[in-house]
C-alpha cells in the first residue's frame, strides 16, 4: 500500500516533465530556466495548447483570441461582490468565481480552457480590488497578459521590468508533472465532466498549505528572522516545537527545485534594479541556515529549496500582498491545468484508482429503537 500514490505513475503527458533526481524540469520540450526568463506567457500558452512554439502571426492572433475572453461574466462579479463583502479568502473567491465562469454558454473543453486561463488575471483583480474597497478596474485587452493582471490590481500600467518578473513567474509555474492539483484536474475531466469543474475543483487543491499554500509563510518566516544573525535561533526553535519550514522539501525534487533557482535569479534581478537588495539577501541567508539545520535534523531525508520560498520574494517585490500569493500561483497553473484538461479529454481513460479496506468486517446490525 502506498499512501500518498509516491512514485506512482498515473498518466501519460506531453507538457512537463519532472526529473526530481537531477532536479530539471523540462516544460513541453524546454528547460524551465532556458524557457520561463525569456518566452512570454502567451508563447508558452500556445505551447502547452498546441504543441509547438507559434509563428509571429499565430502568435499575435492567439494573444488577441485569450485578450478577447477577459472580461468576465455577470454572475462571476456578483459573485465576487458578495465573497469580498465576506471578507471570504482570496483561494475561495477564485473557486467560486471559477465556477461560474461557464455560465451562459455551451460547455465547450477549448473555450473552457480559453476562458479560464485568460480571465483569472480578471477575477484575482476584481477580487482584491473590490476588497479593498475600490471599484474594479475596466479590462484592457491592448495589454499583454502578464501586464493585464498587473493592471487588473493596480489600475496603473506596469513597467517593462515588473511583466518580465511576473511573466517569468507564471511561466516558471505553469505545469509540474501530476501535482495534486493537476491531478484532481484529470480526475474530474476523467469521467467526461467539463474542463470549468475540473479547474474548479484544481483550485480547491492548491489552496492547501502543503501545495500552493506556502509562499506566505516562507515570507513570514524571513521577516520574522528579520536579521541573518537571529536566523540559526528562529529556525531551530521552530524544528524544535516540530514545524516545517515553509519554502523547504518537496514529493518529487530530492535536490534543489530547478523552479527555487530560476526564481532566485528573477528575484536578485529585480530587487537589484529596484535599488534595496537587502531583503534578497536576507533571504540568502535564511535559506543557508534552513538547509544547514535541515541537514543536521534529517540526514536522511534531502530537503532542500523548493519553489515557494523564492516566489514568496518575488511576488513580495512586485508589491502583491501575502494573501494573493497563492492566488498568483493560480493565475500561472490554471494553464497546465487546461492543457492536463484537453490531453485527459483527448487520450486519457477514466482514473480510478482502488483502496484497501482496513475496518472492520461481518458486524451484525441490529436497528435502532424508535420511541
Ligand atoms: N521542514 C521540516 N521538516 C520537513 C519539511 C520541512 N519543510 N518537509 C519534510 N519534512 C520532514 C517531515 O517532518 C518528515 O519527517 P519525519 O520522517 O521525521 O516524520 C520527513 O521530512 C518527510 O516528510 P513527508 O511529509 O513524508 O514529505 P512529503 O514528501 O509527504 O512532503 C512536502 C512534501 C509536503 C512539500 C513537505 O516537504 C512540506 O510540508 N514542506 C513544507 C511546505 C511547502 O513548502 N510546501 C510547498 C511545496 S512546493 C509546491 O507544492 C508547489
Amino acid at each position: 500500500m502506498n499512501d500518498g500514490l509516491e512514485g506512482i505513475v498515473a498518466a501519460s503527458t506531453r507538457l512537463s516533465r519532472v526529473d526530481g533526481e537531477a532536479g530539471q524540469l523540462t516544460l513541453a520540450g524546454y528547460a524551465v530556466e532556458d524557457l520561463a526568463p525569456r518566452a512570454s506567457f502567451e508563447e508558452v500558452a500556445y505551447l502547452f495548447l498546441h504543441g509547438r512554439l507559434p509563428e509571429p502571426a499565430e502568435l499575435s492572433r492567439f494573444a488577441q483570441d485569450l485578450a478577447a475572453r477577459r472580461v468576465l461574466p455577470g454572475a462571476a462579479i456578483a459573485v465576487l461582490r458578495e465573497s469580498a463583502a465576506a471578507q471570504a479568502p482570496p483561494m475561495d473567491s477564485l473557486r467560486m468565481a471559477a465556477a461560474a465562469l461557464g455560465l451562459g454558454r455551451e460547455e465547450n473543453p477549448w473555450e473552457d480552457a480559453m476562458a479560464a486561463i485568460a480571465s483569472f488575471p480578471t477575477i484575482v483583480g476584481v477580487y482584491w480590488r473590490l476588497r479593498q474597497g475600490e471599484p474594479p478596474v475596466p479590462v484592457r485587452s491592448d495589454l499583454p497578459h502578464a501586464a493585464h493582471f498587473l493592471h487588473q490590481l493596480s489600475g496603473v500600467a506596469p513597467s517593462p521590468g515588473r511583466v518580465r518578473a511576473l511573466e517569468t513567474y507564471l511561466n516558471t509555474v505553469c505545469d509540474h508533472g501530476l501535482n495534486a492539483s493537476t491531478f484532481a484536474a484529470r480526475v474530474i475531466v476523467s469521467t467526461r465532466s467539463d474542463v470549468i469543474s475540473a479547474i474548479t475543483g484544481a483550485v480547491g487543491a492548491l489552496k492547501g498549505p502543503l501545495h500552493g499554500g506556502a509562499p506566505g509563510p516562507a515570507l513570514n518566516m524571513v521577516f520574522e528572522i528579520g536579521a541573518a544573525e537571529r536566523a540559526e535561533t528562529v529556525i531551530r526553535a521552530m524544528l524544535d516545537r516540530g514545524e516545517r519550514l515553509m519554502g523547504f522539501g518537496h514529493r518529487v525534487y530530492r535536490v534543489r527545485d530547478p523552479r527555487a533557482d530560476v526564481l532566485a535569479q528573477a528575484a536578485e534581478r529585480f530587487y537589484s534594479s529596484g535599488g534595496d537588495r537587502s531583503l534578497y539577501d536576507l533571504a540568502r541567508s535564511v535559506e543557508s541556515t534552513a538547509l544547514r539545520l535541515l541537514r543536521e535534523r534529517k540526514p536522511d531525508r534531502r530537503l532542500d529549496t523548493n519553489v515557494e520560498f523564492y516566489t514568496a520574494l518575488l511576488l513580495h517585490g512586485l508589491g502583491l500582498p501575502v494573501e494573493l500569493f497563492t492566488p498568483t500561483f493560480a493565475v500561472g497553473r490554471v494553464l497546465g491545468w487546461a492543457a492536463h484538461c484537453l490531453e485527459q479529454l483527448r487520450e486519457g481513460r477514466l482514473i480510478r484508482p482502488q483502496s484497501v479496506y482496513i475496518g472492520p468486517v461481518g458486524l451484525a446490525y441490529h436497528g435502532v429503537p424508535v420511541h
